[in-house]
């Protein structure tokens, strides 16, 4: 499907619960959100038929996001039942891998193909810090599961803190000299929990470059600049949402766990989805690709206007 700027729309991010294991201090409050009512999250099946309508629509590729979607009971079933709809190409999730050891294989046999995972450190008092639950020694259990379970291009995203984690841009970077992963450095965005942060700890991307001064450039892949370091198997790469936008290479909706529509992850547009089926649910989705902004208005003193934080919307 297109949008009105002629961009083709054909990924879907669908945040699968708000719930998270963790309390990363720039996504959620220490206390948590207060759980949603069971009934305004979507069940198991209404998340079946809105991926069927939006594969109908022209979705070639689905993420799962959460909060954290290892937490949502009968993702694994929910994996299987997306992986049957004819058309789907790329059946992908995003994951803090924290409970990714024991599922890691489950999920390849649920038909996932690719694994996005997020870990902003290699430093087991910063991890636990950043988290505020998380211990890093699960993460890296869940990284080499999905490794032995056969998950291959698995990206890890890091997002960039200043005055945090900067120490970590080489080691994680170091990560992709011997095996073929993507590490991804990502500017924290001012929303939600780190909406009213310092400016200095919204470091710009540039960081990794001047850390890092012999990576390569390699090639720009729609979202991430990619960059090698001499030598290395895999690639590092930089993701800009602050300091360049890649609105103009749009090609995603996202849904949020309890059913809204969302046509750019910074506006407060939402369109509900929720007791629609079959040719309205289709043509609700065919009308959010349309309401698709040109580009966000997010900077240091713009916030975003999602009005939702980031665990509701899953990046
Ligand atoms: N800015 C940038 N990335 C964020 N994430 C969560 N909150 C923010 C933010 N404010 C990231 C998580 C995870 C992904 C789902 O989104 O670290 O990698
Ligand atoms: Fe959970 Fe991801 Fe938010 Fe951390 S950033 S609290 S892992 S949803």
């Amino acid at each position: 499907m297109k949008d009105s700027f002629g961009r083709t729309i054909d990924y879907l991010r669908l945040s699968v619960t708000d719930l998270c294991n963790y309390r990363c201090t720039y996504c959620m409050p220490e206390e948590g959100v207060c759980k949603r009512a069971h009934a305004e999250i979507l069940s198991i099946e209404a998340l079946y038929e809105i991926a069927a309508a939006a594969v109908r629509c022209g979705v070639k590729k689905i993420r799962l996001t959460g909060g954290e979607p290892l937490v949502r009971r009968g993702i694994l079933e929910l994996c299987r039942m997306l992986r049957q709809i004819p058309g789907l190409e790329t059946l992908a999730m995003t994951t803090n891998a924290g409970l990714l050891a024991p599922m890691a294989r489950e999920l390849k046999d649920a038909g996932v193909d690719r694994l996005n995972i997020s870990l902003d450190t290699l430093d087991a008092a910063r991890f636990a810090a950043i988290t505020r639950r998380g211990r890093l020694a699960d993460a890296l259990a869940g990284l080499d599961a999905a490794k032995a379970a056969g998950f291959t291009n698995t990206k890890i995203n890091a997002v960039l803190i200043g005055g945090v984690n900067e120490d970590d841009i080489a080691p994680l970077a170091a990560l992709t000299k011997c095996e073929s992963i993507s590490v991804r450095f990502i500017e924290l965005m001012p929303m939600g929990e780190c909406a009213h942060w310092p400016a200095g700890r919204f470091l710009p991307a540039d960081a990794v470059l001047r850390t890092l001064p012999d990576l390569a450039y390699v090639d720009n892949d729609g979202v991430a600049e990619r960059y090698r370091l001499p030598g290395a198997i895999g690639t590092v790469g930089l993701i800009r949402p602050m300091s360049c936008k890649f609105c103009s290479r749009c090609s995603r909706l996202r849904v949020t766990a309890d059913g809204k529509l969302k046509p750019c992850l910074h506006s407060g547009e939402e369109i509900s989805l929720r007791g629609l089926h079959g040719k309205a649910l289709e043509a609700a989705i065919l009308d959010a690709a349309q309401k698709k902004p040109a580009a966000h208005t997010l900077g240091l003193r713009e916030p975003s206007h999602a009005a939702r934080d980031m665990n509701e919307i899953g990046g």
